[in-house]
């Protein structure tokens, strides 16, 4: 694509949806406009630039949504978009529109499509960190997060009070099939007795020892808190070798989607609003392929490719602090 000066931009969300993406979704249409631009969202993620699937974004198109949920756009996982032929289809589409760069607002898959469109036909793209699962290399944080832990520790403490009512042992999963960031958070502020990751052999003699541990010293309930990584379910196994090898009776919750909705956290649209500013400033700068990021409290953008593996930073000491403080 020719350097020529940047008129029309779009912004797309892709991926599972997080709370905070209207937050960004706004912050990019206002900024845009206010740079005298013109944007346009594109529904449904890239299955929806696909389709032709474009809406004209004015200032109150994204009125009254910075505190709600999902995404006003709409979300997809594409898997078509892996195929080179599909994604020259999609940069026809969006040079038909006169797009001069995309926004993409989602997680892992996501960049990758950004970042093939751009390196296979030199479209200026910015990608936006959002996802639950925090789980974006070279950012600390990524939209999204908070909210999901906060909805799983408020579950949670509702468990909390039938685990201790009846003296039961729950064993309760949340989100993060490759990640285990929601379930490092959750199990520390709830004080869980044990905390299994996606990435985890499961050590289910660890595991009844720290529920003897507790009824020993007169606990009468605990919270087991697992990942649920590649397919949901995990939680029924602990439950079922608890049961049968270790004669401990436990219940199983699957946290699931309520973790994606819900109106966004302060901390989810304090930088989901940054970072959409932050992105529009990145296209009119004249970047070809950055990603924004969150570093030391501050929002930056940093090449696309330094983005794009999933976050290395693999926190197992959150386990022994979770098990430690639940004596
Ligand atoms: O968006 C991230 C995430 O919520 C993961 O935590 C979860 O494993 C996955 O998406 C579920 O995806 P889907 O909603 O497509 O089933």
């Amino acid at each position: 694509m020719s350097d020529k000066k940047l008129k029309t931009i779009a912004v797309l969300c892709s991926g599972g949806d997080a709370p905070g993406m209207n937050c960004a979704i706004r912050a990019v249409v206002r900024t845009a406009l206010g740079e005298g631009l013109e944007v346009y969202g594109i529904k449904r993620g890239y299955a929806g630039l696909l389709e032709g699937s474009f809406l004209k974004m004015e200032a109150s198109t994204v009125g009254n949504i910075i505190q709600h949920g999902g995404t006003m756009l709409q979300t997809s996982r594409c898997p078509e978009f892996h195929d080179p032929d599909i994604r020259k289809e999609a940069f026809h589409i969006l040079r038909r529109k006169n797009i001069d760069g995309l926004i993409v607002i989602g997680g892992n898959g996501s960049y990758a499509g950004a970042q093939a469109l751009q390196a296979e036909h030199g479209l200026p793209v910015v990608g936006i960190p959002g996802t639950i699962d925090n789980d974006i290399q070279g950012t600390d944080y990524t939209i999204g997060f908070d909210t999901a832990v906060q909805t799983a520790v408020e579950a949670v403490d509702k468990i909390r009070d039938t685990a201790f009512s009846h003296a039961r042992t729950f064993i309760v999963e949340v989100m993060g099939r490759k990640s285990p960031a929601i379930a490092l958070h959750v199990g520390v502020c709830t004080g869980a007795e044990n905390i299994v990751l996606p990435s985890d052999e499961v050590n289910y003699d660890q595991i009844a020892q720290d529920i003897k541990r507790g009824i020993n010293r007169g606990k009468i309930s605990s919270i087991i808190i697992c990942a649920e990584g590649e397919k949901a379910g995990l939680g029924y196994e602990i439950q079922k070798e608890l049961e049968e090898k270790h004669e401990l009776s436990a219940h199983v919750c699957i946290l699931g989607h309520i973790q994606r909705g819900g109106n966004p956290s302060a901390i989810d649209r304090f930088v989901a609003s940054r970072m959409g500013y932050v992105a529009v400033k990145s296209l009119l700068k004249g970047d070809k392929s950055m990603a924004t990021a969150y570093v030391g409290g501050q929002v930056i953008t940093i090449p696309l490719e330094k983005s794009l593996g999933k976050k290395d930073k693999y926190l197992p000491q959150f386990v022994d602090l979770a098990r430690a403080l639940s004596i």
